[in-house]
């Protein structure tokens, strides 16, 4: 499927969900806020890779301020220029760069005609393409500033629908809390968006253990395509994960963290074990990765309530509860502590 199809396909379902909207900006500049969020029960395999639709359900929590901040307004491109004007934590990227390609290809469904420039400014607190969700911040900020500057108040689930365009997970990151993305079964996938679960947990935390700032040498989107291609076993995952689905939604309810824990990491291996099986076996996993998770697994031994999660990328994400913060940070002491639920308490 060459590039202008998938971009076509793209933009009817653009077109279908702004309906009759204004194209025409409503203001200077827009602007939003959105969370970077990590899956509890992850999504691992697309059913259609144009639109991003995922083959499972899955499950996150978001990172409560930690995120992407970001403005977007018109911009008179000089006569010479044909770019946007893309600035990341402050520094220009270059037109030529990955990430302002896909960005400005993703724009493209968005001008009002084609000489129309943007220029997006975007402050992201946790470190880029290192499986630290920071696409899926990414896209939902920059989404949530497109509403803004066109004041076209789509509702949550729309604007759901239109951040997975970009990056999957992105769909999750509209909400605080814990969001459930719906796989949904219509082609187009009009019924594929995130929804959020009304339930808080104050005492929750999440820590960010950095083990690694560089990018990942594979995309996950290419990692996924070609695990679901491959593995001999990727067959059982979706009924791995809709198992966990359900065993994770009620411990939520029960704010049963040991088995939130146990599922969360449990379900995060088996995703990782699933990829070493892909041909050729993909491997995000450091020795300093293997090294942590010993480590949380020693600390278990030893009566501590700590897991891990893993994305696509050698970093972990901890989980574990307040009263237990200070025995956590004594052996991980460069953790970065999220409180998710603590703006709403
Ligand atoms: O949305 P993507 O293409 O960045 O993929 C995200 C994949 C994982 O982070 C590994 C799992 C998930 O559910 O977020």
């Amino acid at each position: 499927m060459n590039n202008m199809h998938s971009q076509t396909l793209k933009k009817n379902i653009v077109n279908k969900i702004l309906g009759d909207k204004t194209r025409t900006p409503q203001k200077s500049v827009g602007q939003a806020f959105a969370p970077a969020n990590i899956a509890l029960c992850k999504y691992w395999g697309k059913r259609d890779l144009i639109l991003n639709l995922p083959m499972t359900n899955s499950l996150s929590i978001s990172l409560n301020e930690e995120g992407a901040r970001t403005k977007i307004s018109l911009w008179e491109a000089p006569k010479a220029d044909t770019h946007d004007k893309i600035i990341l934590n402050t520094e220009l990227v270059h037109p030529d760069k990955p990430f302002s390609k896909a960005l400005s290809l993703y724009l493209d469904f968005f001008r009002t005609h084609e000489e129309m420039r943007f220029q997006i400014e975007t402050d992201v607190d946790i470190p880029i393409a290192a499986g630290l969700a920071s696409s899926a911040c990414g896209f939902a900020a920059l989404v949530k500033s497109l509403n803004d500057l066109y004041a076209w108040e789509l509702e949550p689930h729309k604007l759901s629908i239109l951040a997975r365009l970009g990056s999957g997970s992105a769909s999750r990151s509209l909400w605080d809390g814990f969001v459930e993305w719906e796989r949904g079964c219509c082609v187009e996938g009009l019924d594929s968006y995130g929804v959020p679960l009304t339930v808080q947990w104050p005492e929750l935390r999440i820590g960010l253990l950095i083990l690694e700032t560089k990018q990942k040498n594979i995309s996950s989107r290419v990692a996924m395509e070609n695990t679901l291609n491959t593995s001999p076993f990727y067959r059982i995952w979706p009924e791995v994960v809709e198992q966990d689905l359900c065993v994770l939604k009620s411990a939520i309810l029960k704010r049963d963290f040991n088995t939130l824990g146990t599922v969360s990491e449990a379900n995060a291996q088996a995703m990782h074990a699933l990829m070493m099986t892909a041909r050729p076996s993909i491997l995000y996993s450091t020795p300093e990765t293997l090294k942590a998770q010993n480590q949380i697994g020693m600390c278990r031994q030893e009566g501590l309530s700590v897991y891990f999660t893993q994305d696509a990328g050698p970093n972990l994400k901890l989980l574990f509860l307040e009263k237990d913060l200070n025995a956590v940070k004594d052996i991980f002491p460069a953790l970065k502590v999220v409180a998710p639920f603590e703006r709403f308490l």
